[in-house]
């Protein structure tokens, strides 16, 4: 029997979230080895990666998620993974140039490619900013020996630096990565550790709690008892420090992982956080297709296998295998959820008019009370760096 193609199913809307804009994110499935911690849908391929399959692949599937999103621009695009940084340059700028001819680009629009130290070579850099990457996010993870064996990375620290040193001289924008809270770490070897980083760091800088995520390697260990990592009070100390020392340095938190100096946010995620429009491209990808108005959105999901992904772009025109509609109160708490990730926090107008109803006064002023959100002087309400750290029971009181 043939397959549904879910995407064909949907009319097109005239217009998304221009206010916010409008993002495109592919997903390139691939790494060269898969990480003990790591639970993105990520693939190894000793075999070697059908980059030209994906690619006409890839083609279809812009072309179908086009359709359902006539007159946009493209105000980011995110080429995240699994390692991008394993393509070839050419590949990046066929992608590129695949976007720029169903859609229209805005003059400025953000494009960021994730990359790793280890699969980093000066080429191909400068091959990925002649293709019109114009941010680079390079996965450091840690600057310690010892913790890069340990998270199982390919690179050591000197490469990661190397890799650093090149990107801030190819490239106009630049973040990296860090995991903290590892097993054992100190407040005092992260500080050190952090203070270090902030010296090497551009106008970004992802600082991530290591979580332990279900089917990982290091899921197995922490069952075996053989890795514990710092319990909650330890951790947040940690994130305490983090936010401290960052904003002293001028890299102030604008979300619970992200660091930015003024102006140097990430465009593409801070669409994610505001609720904006976004195509999900690429195995396991998610995207928020608005239909209709900004009040209601078409929730999309992609076939996470890369290589049932291509087989079904082959025999529908699309790799979608779960759509959602998502509208009133859903809506609500996906915005909740995203925006009150972020500094800035939530325009309360915007989610009476998606959620169809507005929060209850005295739920904001018990929260306000335990110290857990604040409501700024324009009304807008965010949580506090407390209220960040357990939000998801602030975000179920409030939409409760
Ligand atoms: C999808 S990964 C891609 C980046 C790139 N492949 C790399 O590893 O350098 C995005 C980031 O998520 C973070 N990450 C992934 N799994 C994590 C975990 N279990 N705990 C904390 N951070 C994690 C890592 O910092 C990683 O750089
Ligand atoms: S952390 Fe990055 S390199 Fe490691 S498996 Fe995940 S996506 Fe691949």
């Amino acid at each position: 029997m043939r397959e549904r193609d879910l995407l064909a199913e949907a009319e097109p809307a005239a217009a998304g979230t221009p206010d916010v804009g409008f993002g495109v994110y592919v997903h390139w499935p691939f790494c060269a080895r898969k990480c003990p911690y790591c639970d993105f849908n990520s693939h190894v391929r000793p075999k070697g990666i059908d980059e030209a399959g994906y690619l006409a692949a890839m083609q279809r599937e812009i072309a179908a998620h086009a359709r359902l999103t006539p007159g946009r621009t493209v105000t980011s695009v995110f080429l995240g993974g699994g390692t991008p940084s394993l393509m070839q340059p050419q590949s990046v700028g066929r992608l590129l140039e695949l976007i720029g001819s169903h859609w229209q680009m805005s003059a400025d629009a953000e494009i960021t490619l994730e990359a790793n130290p280890s699969s980093v070579e000066a080429d191909r850099f400068r091959g990925y900013r002649a293709a019109g990457v114009n941010r680079l996010s390079l996965g450091v993870q840690a600057l310690d020996e010892d913790a890069l064996r340990f998270l199982g990375r390919l690179h050591n620290a000197g490469e990661a630096l190397r890799a650093l040193e090149l990107a801030r001289t190819t490239f106009p924008r630049l973040s990296f990565d860090l995991i903290y809270a590892r097993p054992g770490q100190s407040l005092a070897a992260w500080e050190a550790e952090l203070r270090r980083a902030i010296g090497f760091a551009a106008d970004h800088l992802s600082l991530y709690q290591l979580t332990i995520e279900p089917d990982t390697a290091f899921e197995k260990l922490q069952a075996a008892g053989k890795l514990t990592i710092p319990d909650a009070d330890a951790a947040a100390d940690l994130y305490e420090l983090t936010r401290a020392i960052t904003g002293e340095a001028g890299l102030p938190a604008y979300e619970i992982s992200n660091h930015a100096a003024p102006g140097g946010e990430s465009r593409h995620n801070l669409l994610y956080w505001r609720y904006g429009e976004y195509v999900g491209l690429g195995p396991g990808a998610h995207g928020r297709i608005v239909l209709g108005d900004d009040r209601a959105r078409l929730a999309t999901v992609a076939e996470r296998n890369p290589e049932a992904w291509m087989q079904r772009i082959a025999e529908v025109g699309n790799g979608v295998i779960e759509t959602e509609e998502i509208v009133g109160e859903t809506a609500g708490d996906e915005m909740l959820l995203m925006g009150l990730r972020l500094v800035e926090g939530i325009d309360v107008a915007r989610y009476r008019r998606l959620a169809g109803r507005g929060f209850d006064p005295e739920r904001v002023s018990d929260l306000v009370a335990h110290g857990m959100v604040e409501v700024l002087p324009d009304g807008r309400i965010r949580t506090t760096p407390a209220g960040a750290f357990v939000l998801d029971a602030v975000v179920a009181d409030l939409a409760a």
